[in-house]
C-alpha cells in the first residue's frame, strides 16, 4: 500500500478518477470486510494516535471501528470516587467520529478494571449504587454516540462453582444475578445500543476451554431465558501458539451452538501470543498468520459473525509484552547472539507500521467469504 493511498484513506481512493485509472490496489481490511458484509476494527489509544501519525493513518485506512484499549474502563474513568476523567475517551471518540468511524464501548464491568476504592466499597456492602452511577456516567455521556457496548467482560472462570461464574467482587457483592442486572442497567441508560457479553478462552481444543465453552453457552442460555437485554456475543480471540491444538470442527460447532441464540457475534480482540521467540522472524510471522487464518476461516463461515477487531493494529503497541522470563529463555537458547526477539509479532502490522503476513491472512479470510456466500 503506497503512502499516498494511506494518506488519502481508503474511501477516497474510489472517488478520484486519476486513481481509478491506475491498476487496482489491494483492498484495505475494511473494504474486504465490507465485501464480506462485515466490519473490521482494532483497539486503540488516543494518546498513541495523537503522537504517531503513521498509526493514525493505518487505523483510518484499515478500520471501520475502534475499541478504546484502556480509557473507557472503570478504573481509567473514575480513579477516585466521583472524580471522572473522560479526556482520553473523548479524544478517541472525536478522532473516530470526525473520520466517520465507529467506537465499540469497552467495557462497563470487568474484574480487572474495578478501581480500588470501588472494590473496597462493593466488598463492604455499598450495594449497587456505585455500579449504577458508573453506568449512568459512562452511558449518559456516550450511550447515544456509541452503538455497541461490552457490558460484562470475562464473567467465566472454571474451578470455583458449578455454573462457572468467576468468584470475584461482583459475584460476592450481588450474587449470580449481577450479570443480568448489569444488562438491565445498561439498557436503562442506552435504550438503542446493542449490548454485548465478551469472553476469552473459548477457542482451543483443550480441557479448560472445552469447559469454558460449555459454561459460556449455559450462561448465555440463562440470560436469554431470564429476558436480559443481551444483543451480542464478543469472542475475544486471543490466540496463543503455546496452547494448541485448535480444532476447526470443534470451534465451528461452538459457533453453531452460539448462533442458535439469534445474537450477533463479534470477534473482539484477535491477536496471537507466540511460542518460539527464537525462530527466524519469517517463520514467526508465518505461524502467526496461519493460526489467524484458520481461526477466521471458521469464524467467517458463520453468518452470525458480523465484525472482527484485533487487539491493537501494530505490534508496536501489543499488550502481549515479551516478559523477562521469555527473554531469559530466549538468550539461553540463542547463546547471547543476535539482537533479541523484538516485539511480539501477533498483530497485522509490524512495529515499523508495515503490513505483516497476519494482515494478508485477515484479508484472505474476508475475501474467501464474500457477501451472500
Ligand atoms: C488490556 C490492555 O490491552 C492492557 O493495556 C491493560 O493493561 C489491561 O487490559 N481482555 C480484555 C482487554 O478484555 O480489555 C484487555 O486489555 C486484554 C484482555
Amino acid at each position: 500500500m503506497s503512502r499516498r493511498n494511506l494518506l488519502l484513506g481508503a474511501g477516497a481512493l474510489f472517488t478520484l478518477p486519476t486513481e481509478r485509472a491506475r491498476a487496482p490496489e489491494r483492498a484495505s481490511l475494511r473494504e474486504a470486510a465490507a465485501r464480506s458484509g462485515r466490519r473490521f476494527g482494532a483497539a486503540a489509544r488516543a494518546e498513541q494516535i495523537a503522537a504517531e501519525p503513521d498509526l493514525a493513518e493505518a487505523l483510518l485506512v484499515e478500520c471501520d471501528a475502534l475499541t478504546p484499549e484502556i480509557s473507557m474502563k472503570w478504573d481509567a474513568i473514575e480513579p477516585e470516587p466521583g472524580r471522572r476523567d473522560f479526556s482520553r475517551s473523548d479524544a478517541l471518540l472525536r478522532f473516530a467520529t470526525e473520520n466517520g468511524r465507529a467506537l465499540h464501548g469497552h467495557t462497563l464491568i470487568w474484574h480487572r478494571s474495578i478501581p480500588p476504592w470501588a472494590e473496597a466499597a462493593l466488598a463492604e456492602g455499598a450495594g449497587w449504587a456505585p455500579v449504577a452511577a458508573h453506568f449512568e456516567a459512562v452511558l449518559g455521556r456516550y450511550g447515544n454516540e456509541i452503538a455497541t457496548w461490552d457490558v460484562v467482560n470475562e464473567p467465566i472462570d472454571t474451578g470455583h462453582r458449578m455454573d462457572g461464574l468467576r468468584d470475584g467482587t461482583f459475584l460476592r457483592a450481588f450474587g449470580e444475578g449481577y450479570i443480568e442486572r448489569a444488562f438491565h442497567e445498561a439498557r436503562a441508560h442506552a435504550p438503542g445500543a446493542v449490548l454485548f457479553l465478551n469472553e476469552y478462552g473459548l477457542d482451543y481444543d483443550i480441557p479448560v476451554e472445552r469447559d469454558r465453552r460449555y459454561l459460556f453457552l449455559k450462561l448465555v442460555e440463562r440470560l436469554r431465558q431470564a429476558g436480559a437485554p443481551l444483543g451480542g456475543i464478543g469472542l475475544q480471540g486471543h490466540l496463543d501458539l503455546r496452547k494448541g491444538p485448535f480444532s476447526e470442527p470443534l470451534f465451528a460447532g461452538f459457533l453453531r451452538d452460539l448462533s442458535g441464540f439469534g445474537l450477533e457475534i463479534h470477534i473482539t480482540e484477535l491477536d496471537v501470543r507466540e511460542h518460539d521467540l527464537t525462530a527466524p522472524p519469517l517463520v514467526r510471522d508465518r505461524l502467526v498468520a496461519e493460526i489467524a487464518k484458520r481461526y477466521l476461516d471458521v469464524a467467517l463461515d458463520c453468518a452470525a459473525v458480523r465484525a472482527v477487531s484485533t487487539w491493537g493494529l501494530s505490534t508496536r503497541h501489543s499488550w502481549l509484552a515479551i516478559e523477562p522470563e521469555d527473554l531469559d529463555f530466549y538468550w539461553r537458547l540463542v547463546g547471547g547472539q543476535g539482537k533479541g526477539p523484538g516485539f511480539n509479532r501477533g498483530l497485522p502490522y509490524d512495529s515499523d507500521m508495515r503490513p505483516a503476513p497476519m494482515r494478508e491472512a485477515i484479508l484472505a479470510a474476508f475475501e474467501r467469504r464474500p457477501l451472500g456466500f
